[in-house]
């Protein structure tokens, strides 16, 4: 038991100390949220997930710069919360809360019905809801629980709003991906729940590349019509994106993240860069990381062909037969 008395020395207090202020530091992005002086008054802007986590501070930014804000929640409850902090933290009323669950096509459908309907324009669309950890769960519309929320839910929900946001352009599409999506691989038998393994985070990396990828081609396609489409990864971030993982697991996530890992705050920065910042005007089909610098997603990401294929696919299965 004597070298743990090594602990409580001095010196290793002040190390400590210091670490975790050099951490600190470092966690800071060289872009800067709060010093970003566009205004939002006028635009409207969908941010999906945003009860908590990273949404929740993505939309108190659009919020805090004057932007009508739909929180796209599928809790009524958390949702209403959320809706509340928000206009109480920024004085803006313009916030509105409207439910959906993208895991299901029919929701998805209804949703972006209501938008359709209420909305005369959309300028900034975030896709941010996502889930990490899940077990296998088939949705009823026959799609796997992960890639109907990840992937094919956000993709119909874009499609559906694409003439609004041309009609309201220049108009922006954020779709927050992950690092992760580096570890992901292209099966799309994945989309019916076959051929997946589930261990700690493999299903979610599959997802999180085809959210690159799609984004790629939806630039593509389109290119000329004022709309810009980017992906990002927000960092590691303390959220509670692991909450279906084993308690163990959030235990250590927590401990290491104190020091190491993003705020939710820190963690929404490189999706408002995207989604606001003057240096991303006209910039579309790029992978932004944590630190708001574009860089190359994975090599699968970059395959011209394979994209149109995954889009195409991703179309047929989301279309109504
Ligand atoms: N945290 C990280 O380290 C990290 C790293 C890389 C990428 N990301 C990405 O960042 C995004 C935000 O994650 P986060 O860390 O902020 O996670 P989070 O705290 O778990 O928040 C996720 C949000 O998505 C919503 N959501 C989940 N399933 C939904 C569904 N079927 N329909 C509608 N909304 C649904 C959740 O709603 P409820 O509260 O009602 O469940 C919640 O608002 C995700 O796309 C994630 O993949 C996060």
């Amino acid at each position: 038991m004597v070298w743990v008395s090594i602990f409580w020395h001095p010196v290793w207090a002040v190390f400590t100390a210091v670490l975790a202020v050099v951490v600190r530091i470092q966690r800071r992005g060289p872009w800067d949220p709060h010093a970003c002086s566009v205004r939002l008054k006028g635009k409207t802007a969908i941010v999906t997930g945003a009860n908590t986590g990273i949404g929740k501070f993505i939309a108190l930014d659009l919020a805090r710069r004057g932007a009508r804000v739909i929180l796209a929640c599928r809790s009524e409850d958390r949702g209403t919360a959320a809706l509340k902090e928000i206009r109480e933290k920024t004085g803006n009323s313009d916030i509105h809360l409207r439910l959906v669950d993208l895991s299901s096509l029919d929701s998805v459908r209804e949703f972006a019905k209501g938008i359709l309907t209420e909305e005369k324009a959309l300028h900034i669309l975030v896709n941010n809801a996502g889930v990490s950890g899940l077990p296998r769960q088939i949705t009823k519309d026959g799609f796997e629980s992960s890639f109907a929320t990840n992937h094919l839910g956000p993709f119909l929900l874009t499609n559906l709003l694409l003439d609004l946001m041309k009609s309201s352009a220049p108009a922006r599409i954020v779709t927050l991906s992950s690092v992760n999506h580096k570890k992901g691989v292209v099966d799309f038998s994945h989309f019916h729940g076959e051929n997946l393994t589930y261990h700690m985070d493999s299903v979610y990396n599959h997802t999180k590349l085809h959210n690159v990828i799609c984004t790629k081609e939806l630039a593509r396609r389109l290119e000329g019509t004022g709309v810009t489409a980017n992906s990002v990864h927000p960092g590691i971030v303390m959220t509670e994106v692991l909450r279906h993982y084993p308690l163990m697991i959030r235990i250590i996530f927590n401990l290491v993240g104190f020091f190491f890992f993003k705020s939710s705050e820190e963690g929404a920065t490189s999706s408002i860069y995207c989604a606001v910042a003057e240096e991303m005007e006209g910039i579309t089909g790029k992978y932004c990381d944590s630190d708001c610098c574009l860089v190359l997603p994975a090599p699968l990401a970059r395959d011209a062909a394979l994209a149109v294929k995954d889009f195409e696919i991703s179309e047929r299965l989301t279309s109504k037969l």
